[in-house]
């Protein structure tokens, strides 16, 4: 068991077109592009033969050309043509490239880089595609490692500092949170939140009632933040944060709504109002990653952390060589003020 054993995001279906895609997954280089079935193959992104990246070449009939001498590959990372060989280039496994699994789902396209997936499937953006709902799918990079990120987005005491105005104003409520680590997932449910949510409440909550809220945490990389307002809107942010490099993630978070009749028309008032608050997360995952890089120090904790200090666990356990799956099932219950 290692993080490289799980599905990860590396592309949006429409970015595998007719050029070969560069993609980086745990310092992996990929190279992806459709073969003849239209399906996608995932390479390592070097050429067996001088080691030039395939992802500067071309695609030739679902096929993938190097650039450089024109080697080329097919669906299975094969060699099937070597131009200065004529007919007479030998096949064999020595003349392989490394190849990825890969699944198309939901838009997006995932892969994994062990042999056996740890999950069997990928996690599923939710309601995407159904009747009635609506996704906005958002693209970020940030400058900090998976657990930071993962922290940050289903993190609640931030947003009245982070994202005033725009998302949440501290109003000192008394808020009851029941928490549960199991089965390599945490999650946690706000009981009896009433927030004016930002600019979002006059239209999501226009009598200010109770709403349903619950944030979880998905091993290894996924994060759900979903809330219910009693006039049957529901609005959902799934983030599938990806390890690119020890110190950078690449983040795709979809907000998917469901607005009752305002669904068709909300598109582009939710997409600018989540890149705003992205916009401002990203400065301060920068700024943390920056001090963490100076000064690697433990954390310290209060007592709304101790999600985070699941997450930590989950993601520890698999760093180590361990199934997540395995860890003591927890609950824990307390309030806080927002
Ligand atoms: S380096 Fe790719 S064909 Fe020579
Ligand atoms: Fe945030």
């Amino acid at each position: 068991m290692s993080f490289k054993n799980y599905w990860y995001v590396v592309a949006q279906s429409q970015d595998i077109k007719d050029k070969p895609y560069r993609a980086m997954l745990l310092d992996e280089w990929l190279v992806l592009f459709r073969n003849e079935d239209n399906q996608i193959t995932a390479l390592r992104d070097r050429c067996l033969h001088r080691s030039v990246r395939l992802s500067e070449g071309r695609i030739e009939n679902g096929q993938l050309r190097c650039m450089y001498h024109g080697w080329l590959y097919d669906k299975a990372g094969q060699v099937v043509q070597i131009p200065s060989e004529g007919d007479a280039a030998p096949k064999g496994p020595c003349r392989k490239a490394p190849k990825f699994h890969v699944r198309e789902v939901d838009g997006l396209v995932f892969v994994c880089l062990s042999e056996e997936p740890a999950i069997a499937e990928p996690f599923r953006s939710p309601h995407y595609g159904e009747k009635g709902w609506a996704t906005v799918r958002l693209v970020n990079r940030f400058q900090n490692n998976v657990t930071n990120c993962v922290e940050n987005f289903v993190d609640v005491p931030h947003t009245t500092f982070v994202h005033p105005k725009i998302f949440r104003d501290p109003e000192g409520h008394m808020v009851i949170l029941e928490m549960e680590r199991k089965d390599g997932s945490v999650r946690v449910v706000y009981k009896d939140e009433k927030h004016k949510l930002g600019l979002f409440s006059w239209f999501l909550n226009p009598k200010n009632e109770t709403y349903g809220h619950i944030d979880s945490f998905h091993q290894p990389n996924v994060t759900s933040v979903e809330y219910h307002f009693s006039s049957s809107k529901h609005f959902y942010i799934t983030s599938q944060s990806v390890p690119v490099t020890e110190t950078e993630t690449l983040v795709y978070t979809d907000l998917t709504y469901s607005f009752g009749v305002f669904t068709p028309f909300a598109r582009l008032f939710v997409k600018k109002l989540g890149q705003a608050v992205i916009d401002q997360d990203l400065v301060i995952l920068k700024n943390q990653n920056e001090t963490i890089q100076k000064y690697p120090d433990a954390f310290q904790n209060s007592g709304v952390d101790l999600m985070h200090v699941w997450i930590e666990s989950i993601r520890d356990a698999i760093e180590a060589g361990r199934d997540p799956r395995a860890l003591p099932e927890k609950t824990h219950s307390l309030v806080i003020r927002i």
